[in-house]
């Protein structure tokens, strides 16, 4: 059980290019009995299945967003759209993102600027490959991530955003970090934030992400400062991703 409790716990799915719409009426029936009152429950979809949320009373958020506003960008989608979709949030540097389709910091933070821009609340994913943490270079490395962003938007406009550490290590390898690890880097990047900003570090959502299960989302949730969760796999098992968003209220 959290002492302080000033930030609302968000957990957000991510399914990644998984699932179908079978599973988004699944996953909305599970959802609709639950009391999630107290908690923001996201579901990040493929962008052809967001349509199917409509109506739903959930939050709903694209993977990913172009840096551009329009344009002959083949593939690719601006935030407006994602916006007039009815999204209010998306993901932004997903580690994912960052190795398979090579995106750097400057670029992140170029998309994190059009998502604001937009009027879309950029979850900005953040964290280290393993050979970093071995290192034992973590956390120059996760600020230099966020350093790329602030220098790009202000430290103003995380009043409008959310962080999610995701150890890169941890992320569909069924490895996570231990809640104290978890913890460390959480209260680490808020710190630095507080550096710049006091009021926005004590407020933004930091959530963990790197196989957050059902089994062990309470001990991560409980710790200080973890605000909740990106959910890859577990997301996709409606059951699951219940129990992970009722572990937030904990
Ligand atoms: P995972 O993915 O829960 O499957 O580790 C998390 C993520 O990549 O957002």
């Amino acid at each position: 059980m959290k002492l302080q409790t000033k930030r609302q716990p968000l957990v957000a799915g991510n399914w990644k290019m998984n699932g179908d719409a079978e599973l988004a009426i699944d996953l909305q029936a599970a959802l609709s009995n639950a009391d999630l009152s107290g908690v923001d429950v996201l579901v990040c979809p493929p962008m052809p299945y967001l349509h199917t949320f409509f109506g739903a009373d959930l939050l709903i958020g694209g993977q990913n967003l172009s840096e551009f506003n329009s344009g002959a960008h083949t593939g690719e989608t601006a935030g407006r759209m994602l916006k007039e979709t009815g999204c209010s949030y998306v993901l932004v540097g997903h580690s994912e993102r960052r190795t398979d389709n090579h995106e750097s910091n400057e670029l992140v933070a170029a998309k994190v600027a059009s998502a604001l821009d937009s009027g879309l609340i950029p979850v900005l994913c953040v964290g280290e490959p393993e050979n970093i943490r071995e290192a034992g270079s973590f956390f120059e490395y996760v600020a230099e991530q966020i350093d790329a962003v602030v220098s790009k938007v202000g430290i103003e406009s995380f009043a409008q955003m959310v962080i999610a550490y995701e150890p890169v290590w941890a992320i569909g390898t069924g490895k996570t970090a231990s809640p104290q690890q978890a913890q460390d880097v959480h209260a680490f990047i808020r710190s630095h934030l507080a550096k710049l900003d006091n009021e926005i570090a004590e407020k933004i959502q930091i959530l963990y992400g790197g196989s957050v299960k059902a089994a062990n989302a309470i001990d991560l949730f409980s710790q200080a400062d973890v605000d909740g969760g990106l959910i890859g796999g577990a997301s996709l098992d409606p059951q699951d991703f219940l129990k992970i968003c009722l572990a937030a209220k904990e």
